[in-house]
C-alpha cells in the first residue's frame, strides 16, 4: 500500500522540480510494490521513470527554483547559501508553535498588502530551546516556504581575535543584507552577544556585542533574521528588545515521538509498532535523537528483518542513543 505521505512526498518533490528526489521516491513506490509482490505495477514504474528521459522530467519545468545568489570575495568566508527544499509540514511542532511559523511566512508573503496600510512584516527572532529540537531546521523550512535562500553566518569567519575586525566582519554580513531578500541565520548566537565577557578578548567581544546591536537596530532591509542559541541564560539582555519575538522550542511530548518516526520513515510499514512502548522509551530524547534511532532502526529493519519494523527494533535503537549521552549536549 502506498501511503498518504509516500504520495505527498512525491506530489511534492515534482511540485517543486526536485527531479533526484522525484526518481529515488518513484523507484522507493516501485521497490515496494514488488516486495509486495504487485510486480507489473512495479514493472511500470520503473519503465515510465527509465522513459522519462532528460529533459522531460519535472526538473524542465518553469517552476525551477531561483538560483542563490553566491557570496562572494571576503563574504565567501563569513556567510554559506544555500536553497532549503524543507518545509514547516516536514517538521513535527506543538500547535502553537506551528501557528506562529506560519503567521511569519503568511507576514512575509503578504507584504505589499501590509504595506498598503503602513505596516511591514516582522523580521526578526531569537530562537531558542534545547539541542537538536529544529531551531536550524526552522531556518531551512522558512526559507524553503519563502522559496528563498538562506545565508547562514560562519561563526569562525565572524569571530576574530584581532582588534575590531570582528565588527567589520559583521557590517559586511549586515550590509549584504540590504541587496536582497532572504533568511539570515545567525546559529549559536551566545557566541556573538553574550553578556559574559571574560578571558583575553574582552574587549573585542564587547565591540562585537555593541556592533550586534546597534546593527540590528539599524538594519532596514527586507531579509528575514534568525538567531538561534542553546543558552538563552547567557544572552546580553539588551539583545532580546532588538529582536520582534523570541521563539520557543521544547524537546517532544505526547504523541511527538510517534510522529517524528513517522515523518523520517515515511517508506516504510511501521503497522507492527506499539507506539505506547515507543513513546515510553523515547523520554527525555530530542527529535534530533530520535530521527537518528528511526534511521538506526531502519538499517537493522532491512538489513535483518526483511524491512519489517518491530517494536524491539524501534526500542534498541533508541536505548542505542540513550547510551551515548555525549550525543545530547553541545
Ligand atoms: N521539530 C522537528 N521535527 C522533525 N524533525 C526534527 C525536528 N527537530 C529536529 N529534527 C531533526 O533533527 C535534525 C537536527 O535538528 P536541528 O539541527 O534543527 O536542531 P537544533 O535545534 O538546531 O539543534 P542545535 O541546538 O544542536 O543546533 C533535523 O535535521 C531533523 O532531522
Ligand atoms: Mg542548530
Amino acid at each position: 500500500m502506498v501511503t498518504q505521505t509516500q504520495l505527498i512526498s512525491l506530489f511534492r518533490s515534482f511540485a517543486q522540480g526536485d527531479d533526484g528526489r522525484f526518481r529515488s521516491l518513484a523507484m522507493d513506490l516501485a521497490a515496494d510494490a514488488g516486495k509486495r509482490g504487485h510486480h507489473r505495477l512495479a514493472d511500470e514504474i520503473k519503465t515510465l521513470m527509465r522513459t522519462a528521459g532528460e529533459g522531460r522530467g519535472p526538473a524542465s519545468r518553469s517552476t525551477d527554483p531561483i538560483p542563490v545568489i553566491k557570496p562572494r570575495g571576503e563574504l565567501a568566508g563569513l556567510v554559506s547559501a544555500n536553497f532549503p527544499l524543507t518545509r514547516l509540514s516536514d517538521m513535527v511542532l506543538e500547535d502553537g508553535l506551528r501557528e506562529r511559523l506560519r503567521r511569519i511566512v503568511e507576514e512575509q508573503r503578504h507584504r505589499e498588502t501590509l504595506a498598503q496600510h503602513s505596516l511591514k512584516p516582522r523580521r526578526k527572532f531569537l530562537l531558542v530551546g534545547p539541542p537538536g529540537t529544529g531551531k536550524t531546521m526552522t531556518a531551512s523550512a522558512l526559507a524553503g516556504e519563502l522559496s528563498g535562500p538562506l545565508y547562514t553566518i560562519l561563526l569562525d569567519g565572524v569571530i576574530t581575535k584581532f582588534m575590531g575586525e570582528s565588527a567589520a566582519k559583521l557590517r559586511l554580513v549586515f550590509d549584504a543584507m540590504q541587496n536582497g531578500r532572504g533568511v539570515y541565520f545567525f546559529d549559536e548566537f551566545d557566541a556573538l552577544a553574550s553578556k559574559r565577557l571574560t578571558g583575553n578578548d574582552v574587549g573585542e567581544a564587547r565591540r562585537m556585542l555593541n556592533s550586534m546591536l546597534q546593527f540590528l537596530d539599524e538594519d532596514g532591509s527586507d531579509a528575514l533574521i534568525l538567531a538561534a542559541t542553546n543558552h538563552p541564560e547567557l544572552l546580553d539582555p539588551a539583545v532580546f528588545r532588538r529582536f520582534d519575538g523570541t521563539i520557543e522550542y521544547h524537546l517532544p511530548s505526547g504523541g511527538d515521538a510517534r510522529r517524528v518516526f513517522e515523518k523520517a520513515l515515511f517508506a516504510f510499514d511501521l503497522g507492527a509498532v506499539n507506539w505506547t512502548v515507543v513513546e515510553g522509551e523515547s523520554a527525555g530524547l530530542s527529535q534530533a535523537d530520535m530521527v537518528r534511532a528511526a534511521e538506526d532502526a531502519a538499517r537493522t529493519a532491512v538489513l535483518e528483518n526483511d524491512a519489517l519494523f518491530t517494536t524491539a527494533i524501534v526500542v534498541a535503537a533508541l536505548g542505542d542513543r540513550r547510551h551515548y549521552p555525549t550525543y545530547n549536549t553541545k
